[in-house]
This record gives C-alpha cells, structure tokens and sequence, in this order.
C-alpha cells in the first residue's frame, strides 16, 4: 500500500512538473494544458479530409522514420489512438492559423488552410521528443504529448529569410536542408537572393556565358578570386531543373520562395560575361564593395531586351507572384560618366541620376507585369520617382525607410539591418560585419515591425512582414559558419513574426531557447550559436559565470581553443596566469560557443617605438600610425588593390627582444581584406631578412631568437579584397 502511495505520488509529481511546460518556438498565441498524456504506439492511426495531402506524407514519413510504427492512413475519423488533420470552414481563425486538441484519446489538428494544417504539424512535432528531428531514434523514447488546446495563428503574413547564394555557393541539398529548418520554425518566404557580382547563380539558357562565365571566380575566370576563394577556381549555379525542384520542395513546406535578380548595380558578374551590358566612358569608380564598372547601362535599349529575356526564362520558375529586381547601392557614377545614359537622361529631362534608376525600376515593374509579377525591390527603389502601388519594398537601411515605404503607400517588408542582418556579428568579440551594429538574437528579438517604428493604423497595415538575411562575404569559413550566423537568430525572428507583442518576452524566450530548442536544434543537425561564458579575474581567482543554468563550460589553460575533452569548469579556479586561460560554452560535445579571456587578465604586449616603410598607399581615415600605437582596436587600410610585391616594414627604434611576434591582417575580428598571398619575415639588423613564414588564414607566427630590428610584409599576388588590412604586431 505504502508503495503504491509512493508510486502515486511520483506519478502526481511528474505531471505537476510536466505541466504548463510546453516550449513552442515561435510561441503559439493561446495554449491551455489539461491532465494526462497521449501515448503514441504502433497502433496509431492518421487521418485527413485533405486531397492528395502533402501534409500527410510529410508527417507520416517524419514519424515512420522515427519511430517505427506503421501510422497506418484511416479513411474516416477513428475514435481513439489517432492523428487527425481536418480542414474545416468556416473557421474562427485566420490563414495560415490552426486549433491544436490533444485528449488522451488522440490528437487533433484542425485549420482551414494547408499551411494552418502544416503549422499545426510544427507545433505537434515540437511537443515530441526532440529526436524526432534526427531521422534516428535510440528506441527508448516514450512518444507521448501532453493533453492541452492551442488554438494559434501568426501575427504577420510574411515571414521571410534572405540567403545570399552569390558570395558564397551553397549546393541545392544546402538548400533544402536550409528550407527544412525555416519550415520547422514556421517561416514561409525564402528570398533567394541569386546574383551579384561575385557569381551569378541560376541557369539561363538563352544566356548561357552568365553561368559558364559569370558563375566561376578564380586567377583565370572574368570574376577575381573573392572573400578567401583564392586562386582556386570557384563557384556554382542551379540548373533549371534543380531550381524547380527546389521551389516544390519548399512549397511542400509552404515555403514560397522569392527570387532575386539583382539589377542594375551588384552586376559584375554580367558585365564580366556580357561586357556590353555596362556602361560606356571613362569611369574608374567603384561600387560600396569595391567593384568596377557592376552597373546596367540604362542608356542602351538593347539591354531592356536582354532583361526581358532573362525575366521571362527565370520568372517562369518561380510561382511566387513576387519577383525581386534589387535595385540596391547602384554606383551611380558610372551612368554620370555614360554617354548612353547621359542622353537618355537628356531626352527625358531628367535631372538626378536617380531619376534614372526610378526609369529603370518602371521598365522592370512593366516586364514584371507582363510575366504575371509584382516588383519587389531595395528600399532604394523609393528614392527617384513614384512606383506602382502593387511593388513592394524591402527596407533594409532603417526602420525609417520602412516608414517612408507605408508613408508613400507601398507594401512593405521590415528587415532593418540592425536587427535583421544575420551578417553583423553576435558580440563584439565574435567574427561578422558591424557596420549595422552588433545583432544579438535579443537585438533580433527585440524588433516589433510595426511599434519600434510608431506607425498608424492605416501604415501598419502595409506592413506585410518581416525578414532576416544572411549576406555571405564572411561565409567561406569555418563550414558551417551560415548556421552559426542562422540560429538561434532566426528562431527569435520567427517568433518576432509570429507571435503577438503581448506574448512576447525576451527572457521567456531565452529560456524555452535553452531548456527546449537548443536541443531541438541539435537534432536539426544545426551548428547553433551558443553564448560565450563570462570570465573574470581578480586577486588572483578566475570566476566563470555559465549563459544558462546547465550549461557545460570548458576550459584550456595554455590559450588553445578549448575542446570536447578540455576539462570543465566546477568553481574558482586560483592563478597567477589568468591571461593563459580560454573558456568556452559547449552544449553535448560538437557544438561550443567563441572562447574568452578572463576579462582583468589582458594580457600586455611589448610596445617598442615602431615606424613603418611601405610600398603600399594609405587611406587617410586609417592610416599607417594606427599600427604603431599598439591600440589593437585601430587599423590600416590601403587605398586600393595591392600587387604582388608590395610590402610592409615595421622597423623597432631600438631592437626587441621577442619569443613570439603574432601577424594579424585583415580587419580586426572580420578577418576580411588580409594577405592572403604573402609571407612574413624578420631582421635582426634591419637589412638581412630571415625565418621567412607564409600567411595562413591571413595570419603568421614569428619565432624569433635573438632582439629583432624590423618585421617585413611581403605579398606575392594581389589579395582577393578591393583593399587591404593590416594590425599592429603582437610581440611577447
Ligand atoms: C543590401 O544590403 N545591399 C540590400
Ligand atoms: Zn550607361
């Protein structure tokens, strides 16, 4: 008796615990959890009333693959042990929203779309153990769910993700996986963004040089090697088949995707293939990104045909009644300088060149229009002119140009890069761009599309959604850096999308992200991005501070990155050589956050009077003194390309003795714009040069053994950026 009082008790206590802890991502707008469980066995059934449902099959399949049960498909409603997806009209719920029943007796999923049916599935699989995510199961999980209603339905329409395909080249099956986590997250647009100047990505038959050509960088293709693909030859591009292959994949997903052809800038990649397509007359300026003549020529009528051409070929692929045309960082000095163009301009009356690009946008929307599409361009597109009312904007500049955008009356995309841009870097001291700021997943998070920017009624309206993008200049490296960059950003962007302002709470958030979707992500098979531990060092005792409760922190003590197999960190640790330590976040034994230094533990370098010979030409805003200083935060930049053969000489006023001299290039925490052909050498007298070291990954390591004069620079091809950068030395 006694026993089965304590059993009782164990049983009361594990549903108690159990309850009110169900931690959906993106966090359903009413859920109310009851008593008990269902239990999922290999007599369950599935059921719909949907024709020819791709929601079934794509259940069926996840659960079969996983479990082992059969989930034989019923043709009516059984009465108990079932799985049931029911489209039914009317309904109380808008589109894309689904009503969740969970009894003991079966689950119900109810909606009167498909897609509501689909979110209804996410939702259902969230519930489950998360291996329902690996395709593999260890045969012991107990497939229940709890009983409860969720009666759900996404705040905005749009819910978008951005992938850059041009500076880096993901393969088609890259692709789909990336769509198979969108989905999971209930994020239905993909905006593929296909081209720019670094390699054009789809096929196009009538135009076959833009993919023979304009898809390949390397020494000796029309594109210049590029963000670390050295001399290699790099690239890719979809065929047309695998195109539409893709597209339906993402529809079984209810993912529409939404391509993008970036026109008239961000074009070398055809004026590199088509040379005729650009713009004639002396112009030797470069785009923001340092590209040379990347522009349409607008002034040459047969250039409309050609875009025509390509419209129709590409527009046909997609049944996405969305067609982007970018029209984003036009340099427009290349049409100041144009003939073609300044006598368009002319006959146009035209006075800014923006005038221009608004001419341009109203051809693409017209070719659009007869291919059965609406434009959808960059926030720039607002800048020369009025648009069509249908074209819709992305606005990625600020939360302003959003509000200029329903200001003017158009659809609208919030996707301000300061929260959305999944290329800025997580904190200062992880790799990413910063020119948007520092984006955390709680920057992300914080984003309400229509009350950060205070819009009316009638103007929040014309908010359509909001979406993130990974721009991919820094992708090449390490592998999987895309999914570091994606998630869990894309998570809190999900529920930014989704969810209702009131349900939303960043610390919540956070912890259904580590106590549930961490490992949910795992499964996924996703690199996530952990957060780092906080280390500080004072009187002598290093005290770590974990990111969350059960995190597992690991630790070197010879300032190597720490490993699966470092030691953990289970209190203070005393020291007189905290500076040597790195302390990194590992959830299971793959995947493991930036490591840290003890913050109070900087360690100094030596600081010699330096001065610097160069054959390379300064930026004036980062000049060459920048790496004199010894302030690691500052930087110099070159004002152009350099050669092979130019070089760099720090020379010490007196000589110094140094063990080890470490050589960054690049931009301080980007590694971007460094030497990538090039090797390093030291003097001990100033005139004979020795030790010589090639550069790895933009950096080299000197040994030294006796006081060292001066530390050379030399390159032996032109680095792969439009400009180059160089940090001060690291002498211990
Ligand atoms: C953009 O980031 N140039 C749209
Ligand atoms: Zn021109």
């Amino acid at each position: 008796m006694k026993k089965l009082l304590l059993i009782f008790i164990a049983v009361l206590l594990v549903s108690v615990s159990l309850r009110g802890q169900v931690s959906i991502i993106p966090k359903p707008n009413k859920t109310e959890i009851g008593e008990g469980r269902f239990l999922l066995n290999k007599e369950t059934t599935l059921f719909t009333n949907e024709q020819n449902s791709s929601n079934l099959t794509y259940l069926r399949d996840l659960l079969v693959g996983v479990t082992g049960f059969d989930f034989t498909v019923k043709k009516s409603l059984p009465s108990f042990n079932y799985i049931s997806l029911t489209l039914v009209s009317p309904f109380s719920l808008p589109q894309e929203g689904y009503i969740m029943e969970i009894t003991t007796k079966g689950i119900e999923i109810k909606a009167s779309d498909r897609a509501g049916i689909f979110y209804g599935i996410q939702s259902l699989l969230q519930l489950l153990p998360p291996v329902v995510y690996s395709g593999r199961s260890t045969g012991h999980e107990v497939w229940s769910v709890p009983v409860l209603n969720i009666e759900d339905s996404p705040r905005f329409g749009y819910r978008g993700m951005m992938l850059d395909v041009s500076r880096t080249f993901f393969d088609a099956a890259t692709v789909k996986k990336y769509i198979d986590w969108m989905a999971f997250h209930k994020i239905n647009k993909f905006h593929w963004h296909l081209t720019d100047d670094n390699g054009w990505r789809v096929e196009v038959k009538k135009y076959p040089k833009l993919t023979e050509l304009g898809a390949w960088r390397g020494d000796n293709e029309v594109l210049k090697p590029a963000f670390g693909s050295g001399s290699n030859r790099y690239g890719g591009f979809y065929t047309q088949k695998e195109i539409k292959e893709i597209v339906a994949y993402a529809a079984e997903r209810h993912i529409e995707i939404i391509p993008e052809i970036d026109l008239p800038g961000h074009s070398k990649a055809v004026t590199a293939s088509y040379p005729a397509v650009g713009c004639d007359g002396e112009d030797k300026s470069v785009s923001v990104q340092g590209e040379g003549q990347n522009v349409w020529c607008v002034g040459k009528e047969s250039n409309f045909k050609m875009l025509e051409n390509i419209i129709k070929e590409v527009a046909a692929l997609f049944p996405s009644k969305y067609f982007h045309i970018g029209g984003d960082e036009v340099n427009y000095d290349a049409w100041d300088k144009c003939p073609h163009c300044q006598a368009l301009m002319k006959e146009k009356g035209m006075v800014k060149h923006e005038e221009l690009l608004n001419y341009f946008v109203r051809r693409m929307e017209s070719i659009l229009e007869k291919n059965g599409k609406h434009m959808a361009g960059w926030d720039e597109i607002l800048d020369g002119g009025d648009l069509k009312p249908e074209t819709r904007v992305y606005a990625w500049r600020s939360v302003a140009k959003g509000i200029e955008s329903v200001s003017k009356g158009q659809p609208t995309i919030m996707m301000p890069g300061e929260f959305c841009y999944f290329d800025m870097k997580q904190s200062t001291i992880e790799r990413g761009h910063n020119w948007a700021g520092i984006v955390s997943p709680e920057k992300t998070y914080s984003l309400d599309p229509t009350g950060t920017a205070n819009l009316n009624e009638e103007q929040s309206k014309l908010i359509v959604g909001v979406q993130g993008a990974l721009w991919t200049e820094l992708l090449g490296r390490p592998v999987r850096f895309m999914e570091y960059q994606t998630y869990p950003r894309l998570a809190a962007l999900s529920e930014v999308g989704w969810t209702q302002t009131e349900n939303k709470e960043w610390e919540e958030f956070y912890k259904r992200l580590y106590s549930a979707h961490f490992e949910r992500m795992y499964q996924m098979g996703i690199e996530f991005r952990l957060d780092p531990p906080k280390a500080v060092y004072n009187s002598g005792v290093i005290k770590v501070t974990a990111p969350y409760p059960w995190a597992v922190v690991r630790y070197t003590t010879d300032e190597s990155e720490p490993q699966m197999f470092s030691p953990i960190y289970r209190g203070e640790i005393f020291t007189d050589k905290a500076h040597k330590f790195r302390f990194a976040t590992f959830y299971k034994d793959e995947i493991k956050s930036v490591s840290v230094q003890p913050e109070n533990s900087e360690y100094t370098y030596l600081k010699p009077v330096t001065r610097v010979e160069t054959s390379m030409t300064e930026n004036k805003k980062f000049p060459v003194k920048n790496v004199t200083d010894y302030n690691f935060a500052t930087y110099f930049r070159t004002e152009s390309k350099i050669k092979a053969g130019d070089h760099f000489t720090y020379i010490f006023e007196e000589p110094v003795k140094a063990k080890r001299i470490t050589v960054e290039t690049g931009i301080p925490n980007i590694t971007f714009y460094g030497v990538t052909d090039g090797y390093v050498e030291f003097s001990y007298d100033g005139k004979e040069y020795t030790g010589k070291t090639w550069f790895v990954l933009n950096s080299a390591v000197l040994y030294p053994v006796k006081e060292v004069k001066s530390v050379r620079i030399t390159t032996t091809a032109p680095n792969d950026g439009h400009i180059l950068s160089l940090q001060d030395l690291k002498i211990e």
